[in-house]
């Protein structure tokens, strides 16, 4: 059975999955926005994980364990900043969704958060930027059966009534 995708309104910091997400930057040391609520949720141990992997790549992923958070694991995925959609941006940003969906299926796990990944200091557009999350989820969990859930925990009315949307829109 395919997995099932809700958008709520939520903090990811308080999610029991699997995984949890953070839009973080290159050099996976931290910063504001949710990279910096995750850090300060997780504890210190998160950050000294983070000193070994030696940074990650726009649209890429790292794992990491989630220490003292509720989720298992955190899913470090670096996604585009936004300017003006002529440099790679959409692709880059659909790997961050998709790179993160394939470590975490190489690590077994099942329930995934995700949060609206470069949707903040990063600039990009939220109506292109929800579009490319649940196309690219829904596209790669339709191709396998071992993803259970996959929630988008969002921050803002607006953007919770556009993943709603995009989520109703079937496509
Ligand atoms: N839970 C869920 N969503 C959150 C949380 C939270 N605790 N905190 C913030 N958000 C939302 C923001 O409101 C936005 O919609 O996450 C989305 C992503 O915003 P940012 O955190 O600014 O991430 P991004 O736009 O990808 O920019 C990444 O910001 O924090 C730095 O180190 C990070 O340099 C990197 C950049």
């Amino acid at each position: 059975m395919t997995a099932q995708l809700t958008a709520i309104q939520a903090d990811i910091t308080t999610l029991a999955v699997d995984a949890i997400v953070n839009a973080a930057n290159e050099s996976l040391l931290g910063g504001g926005g949710v990279d910096g609520a995750i850090h300060r949720a997780a504890g210190p141990q998160l950050l000294a994980e983070c000193r070994t992997l030696g940074g990650c790549p726009t649209g890429q992923a790292k794992i990491t364990r989630g220490y003292l958070l509720p989720a298992k694991h955190v899913i470090h995925t670096v996604g585009p900043v936004w300017h003006g959609g002529r440099q790679h941006e959409p692709d880059l940003l659909a790997s961050c969704y998709i790179e993160s969906l394939v470590l975490a299926r190489k690590h077994g796990l099942r329930s995934i958060a995700f949060p609206a990944i470069s949707c903040g200091v990063y600039g990009y557009p939220l109506a292109a930027a929800t579009h490319i999350a649940v196309a690219q989820c829904r596209r790669l969990t339709n191709q396998c059966s071992d993803i259970d859930t996959i929630t988008f925990a969002l921050y803002g009315a607006e953007l919770l009534r556009l993943y709603q949307q995009e989520l109703a829109g079937g496509g």
